[in-house]
């Protein structure tokens, strides 16, 4: 049970009510869009950006979202409720299907719960990452529009099996490698690595999802003295790195320990640097 609800046009709702018909397509399908936010002190961080995200992603996928003043009064609905219960570090979802299978307007509601230990860990203890392969080049979905790259659908069933599939080598996490041989983003998280003094990224052209975390990092990344750059990195280049990192929401910002078993390189320093950045609290 989320411990915040909240539904367009509703309001705060008893989390344990039904919000769903049977025929809707986000059920049916994965046929919609979503965001998960980071909660602190009560309030969504980044908010704009995540809206403006979720706005594309809907656009992509050619079905109308109520507009972002909407969704940032209902994401304010479900904080309120969510400060007067719990407060704390929690994550905010917002999630918009394409509705009922037979036409109508879109099923929007909006989820806060609190983010567990085990979730925020990896700002302590790193991530063991196993590589798996996407399956096509990295300019594949760049060219081919309906493979979705760079919308947050719902439909993630491909990336929980991969996460499991991790996990199952005995990693944390996995990285998706192009066809190609380029190291391109987690399954729900961004790929920063250091190379000299400067923080790089996967450029949005090789169909990753345009991170709100990692965006918001190589933005502010001068004030902790770094330079910025997009390019595609070889997986084998990667594991040279002088450091990497998972990035996303709720999250934070998670160093790299291994790839596929082998240790790579770590910068205790930087990694202080960008949680300090991005404000995310570590654990003790
Ligand atoms: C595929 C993918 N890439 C990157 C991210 C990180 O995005 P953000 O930093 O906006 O949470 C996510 C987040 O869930 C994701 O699903």
């Amino acid at each position: 049970m989320a411990t915040v609800t909240a539904v367009l046009h509703r309001g705060v709702v008893d989390s344990d009510e039904p919000i769903l018909c049977a025929d809707d397509l986000g059920v049916l399908r994965g046929d919609g869009v979503f965001e998960t936010i980071n909660v602190r002190e009560g309030r969504a961080f980044l908010l704009d950006r995540h809206l403006a995200r979720m706005a594309a992603s809907a656009e992509r996928m050619e079905f109308e979202l109520p507009d972002e003043a909407a969704l940032a009064a209902l994401a304010e609905q479900a904080l309120a409720a969510w400060r007067e219960s719990a407060g704390g570090e929690g994550a905010l979802r917002l999630v918009a299907t394409r509705g009922r299978e037979h036409g109508g307007p879109p099923t929007v509601f909006a989820t806060v719960d609190p983010v567990s230990r085990e979730r925020i860990l990896p700002r302590r203890d790193g991530l063991r990452i196993a590589t798996a392969t996407l399956g096509v080049d990295a300019d594949a979905r760049g060219r081919a529009p309906w493979l979705l790259g760079g919308v947050k659908a719902l439909s993630y069933a491909t990336t929980m099996a991969v996460m499991r599939w991790a996990k199952s080598q005995g990693a944390d996490d996995a990285l998706w490698v192009s066809a190609d041989g380029f190291a391109l983003e987690g399954p729900t998280s961004s790929l920063l690595w250091l190379e000299g003094e400067t923080l790089c990224t996967t450029p949005v052209s090789a169909g990753i999802l345009p991170g709100t975390t990692s965006a918001f990092l190589l933005e502010n990344a001068p004030k902790a003295g770094l330079k910025t750059a997009e390019r595609l990195i070889p997986v084998e280049e990667l594991r040279e790195a002088e450091a990497a990192w998972l990035t996303s929401s709720v999250r934070g910002v998670a160093f790299i320990t291994s790839i596929d078993g082998e240790s790579v390189d770590q910068r205790p320093d930087v990694t202080a640097e960008l949680d300090k950045l991005a404000g995310f609290d570590v654990p003790s």
